[in-house]
């Protein structure tokens, strides 16, 4: 049985001291019971501070981005190794932000997909088509693409410890979410996918959604059979609009 998870994502906001307070009132409310598990991705500077507060607590750590690389002359990286070793569990590899403001290719996130896991960390890879893509009929070609270069480089045994995250790139940030539907089509196309390698993996896989998810539409979203969780931006600033949703997690 796939258990929810539900991620927030911070992106580059925060300060030392905000970051301290949103963790806190992540803490105070964290929903009881079991099911589902609760995730926050701070930026960089912060997550020791924040691996020191959800110590011993049921809210996990991961990082937005990491290196491919293992160590050495990489000026302004961050290695796999440094993230697990201040106490992170997961990563974000493939976010929409990297691949298209930052150049990331395919090739490269399959690669910080690999490092990732060689560390002991778990990577949320992120796969989505964007506003022309879809009105063009081309969104399992995109996401069949950018998971391609995963299986092929990782194999699909890798995604036994992993997570995907389906991030339509026009629902991101913009207030308009993909239906359930929407959403549940592309998970299901997804799961198929990988189902197509391996039985097994695929059932057993978490796909979160992401893109303007919020407390008002989580419910709906996570009642879809292939929808496993959220990778939640904006609304994962703000305590009470984040436990919304773990709320709807632990409710469903
Ligand atoms: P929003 O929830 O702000 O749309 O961002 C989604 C996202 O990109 C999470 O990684």
């Amino acid at each position: 049985m796939r258990e929810f998870l539900i991620a927030g994502n911070w992106k580059m906001n925060g300060s030392s001291t905000g970051s301290a307070e949103l963790v806190a009132g992540v803490l105070a409310g964290m929903p009881a019971g079991s099911g589902f598990s609760v995730l926050v991705c701070p930026p960089f500077p912060y997550l020791s501070a924040i691996a020191g507060q959800v110590k011993g607590s049921a809210l996990k750590l991961g990082a937005q981005n990491v290196s491919e690389h293992e160590s050495g002359a990489y000026t302004g990286e961050v290695a796999p190794a440094m993230l697990r070793d201040i106490g992170c569990e997961y990563v974000i590899v493939g976010h929409s932000e990297r691949r298209a403001m930052y150049g990331e290719s395919s090739f490269q996130v399959a690669a910080k997909f690999q490092a990732a896991q060689a560390a002991g960390l778990v990577p949320i890879l992120c796969v989505g088509e964007t506003l022309d893509e879809r009105e063009s009929g081309a969104t399992e070609s995109v996401v069949d693409y950018q998971l391609g270069a995963v299986i092929d480089a990782a194999g699909i045994g890798a995604f036994s410890s992993a997570v995907v995250a389906y991030e339509p790139v026009w629902a991101i940030g913009t207030g308009k979410t993909a239906t359930p539907e929407q959403a549940q089509d592309v998970h299901k196309h997804i799961r198929a996918l990988l189902s197509g390698h391996d039985v097994d993996v695929a059932a057993g896989l978490r796909i979160l959604y992401g893109g303007s998810m919020k407390g008002e539409n989580a419910a709906g979203l996570l009642a879809m059979p292939d929808i496993d969780g959220g990778l939640i931006g904006g609304a994962s600033l703000q305590a009470m609009d984040f436990l919304a949703i773990a709320n709807a997690a632990a409710r469903t």
